[in-house]
């Protein structure tokens, strides 16, 4: 964790948002896979962790605005639990390292919340995403176990989300290992790959590069040679001499930044002819869109220039017709570019979306469409100096979408179907970095990892 005055200063303008009431911050608990003594790796909340740093289950965090007082509450190891795990530090000792003096046994929150609430006090939470959290909230304020997201402060997530979405230099340090460590896990991912081998026996070199840097996977890894499925978490195809292996995965450190990165790469040392052609769009596309991140500039608009950019490209290979603007304008290039040109990234992968996409990606300044391909896009504001985001254009040949649409003749005008059928086994290709906005621009956070395709196949061929 970071030093406690890091922690003071974050809760010091958390409160300086809200104008009175309670807020609850609420760590997350143990989460049995299949017993109550056989968890899941433990995965703290990341908004308790921005604000208390303190990485063990079972804790609170109540700010008391009107009092100025904050509380930890948790309830100290019992010898037995001692035994089990060993000697853990006792809760006073915790709280004192996030500059927190006063801490409560977990079981007195509960009083503690409805004594405010009995006073017409507000009480202000975040939505939670986890069952456990869901039920406490429900019976500890009796709020249908259905309406605890709906009834979360919005004030509260605005002031969150304003004071997470900016990148302290302390932050950036610990994101750039994490990409650090991704880019270790790219470039072994690329190393080892050949013919013959499951998909599973990188997914597992991968998955190990981030557990032997004490941290662990960000996300499920992506690593597949059917990349034109977005989110694909099967690991049991065999490669083969001609595919392409979509690789998105990215480390969590230890303090709990991801970082969130993708390459795309020939099980062949090689990219054949038509792989290059539809890897070099991507890459044109993923540049493009780097160069002109800056803060003043909305998301939105860089992600329509990767559109227009992706359309050239496609009609330039006789996949794509007619005018580009329009093309663009009525989501054509959805057919081949589907999801949003990326989102925010700090401690979640897609950082904050717990607390609703919209007020993370849109706030109160942009309406999010309805078009598809563009409904996908999670971050679409105004960038500032301090954001983390990611760039991960992409082209997919998806059979499905492309019978579908084709049955329907949707975009006619704007797609060549008879040639797009030719490339209906290519799967897919994205590529991706993490980038931060800066005063005069942006930075792309960590060492290069191979991109070009003379640098990917040179690293294929390492
Ligand atoms: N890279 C995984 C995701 O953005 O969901």
């Amino acid at each position: 964790m970071f030093d406690k005055n890091t922690y003071i200063e974050r809760r010091h303008r958390l409160q300086a948002q809200l104008d009175s009431g309670l807020i609850l911050l609420m760590g997350n608990h143990e989460s049995p896979m299949n017993f109550t003594d056989n968890a899941y790796r433990f995965r703290q909340d990341s908004h308790f962790l921005y604000f208390f740093g303190l990485d063990s289950p079972g804790l609170a965090g109540l700010i008391d605005i009107d009092e100025q007082t904050t509380t930890i509450f948790g309830d100290e190891l019992t010898l037995d639990h001692i035994v089990w795990m060993g000697p853990q530090p006792t809760l006073a000792e915790r709280a004192r390292r996030t500059g927190v003096n006063d801490t409560t046994p977990y079981g007195e929150l509960e009083g503690k919340l409805r004594e405010a609430l009995n006073k017409g006090r507000t009480v202000h939470f975040l939505p939670p995403y986890r069952a456990e959290n869901r039920i406490l909230l429900s019976q500890w304020m009796d709020i249908p176990i259905n309406s605890v997201k709906s009834r979360a402060s919005a004030s509260l997530i605005k002031a969150v989300v304003s004071l997470v979405s900016i990148k302290s230099p302390e932050e950036v340090v610990e994101m750039e290992k994490a990409v650090n460590i991704t880019r270790a896990m790219h470039l072994a991912a690329m190393r080892r790959a050949r013919p013959g081998i499951l998909e599973a026996e990188l997914a597992g070199i991968v998955e190990g590069i981030a557990l032997a840097a004490n941290g662990q996977l960000a996300y499920p890894a992506i690593l597949t040679v059917n990349g034109q499925t977005l989110h694909n978490h099967y690991h049991g195809n065999t490669l083969k001499e001609g595919q392409l292996v979509l690789g998105d995965f990215g480390a969590e450190t230890s303090t709990h930044y991801a970082g969130d990165i993708t390459r795309t790469f020939p099980v062949s040392k090689t990219f054949n002819t038509r792989q290059k052609e539809i890897y070099k769009i991507v890459l044109d596309t993923e540049v493009a869109c780097i160069e002109a991140l800056r803060p003043g500039i909305t998301y939105k608009e860089v992600h329509l220039d990767a559109a227009r950019t992706i359309t050239e490209g496609l009609k330039a290979l006789g996949l794509m017709k007619g005018d580009t603007e329009e093309a663009v304008q009525a989501g054509a290039h959805a057919l081949f570019f589907p999801h949003g040109l990326g989102h925010m990234l700090g401690m979640d992968v897609h950082d904050m979306e717990g607390l609703g996409e919209d007020y993370v990606g849109y706030g109160d300044e942009l309406e999010r469409s309805s078009q598809f391909g563009l409904k996908s896009l999670r971050l679409a504001r105004t960038l500032k100096p301090g954001f983390v985001l990611t760039v991960e254009p992409g082209i997919y040949f998806i059979p499905e979408l492309i019978d579908r649409w084709q049955e329907e003749r949707k975009h006619w005008e704007f797609i060549n179907y008879e040639k797009v059928q030719q490339y209906r086994n290519f799967s897919g290709v994205r590529i991706e970095d993490n980038v931060l906005i800066t005063e005069a621009g942006h930075q792309v956070l960590g060492k290069p990892i191979p991109k070009t395709i003379k640098e990917v196949e040179a690293e294929r061929q390492a």
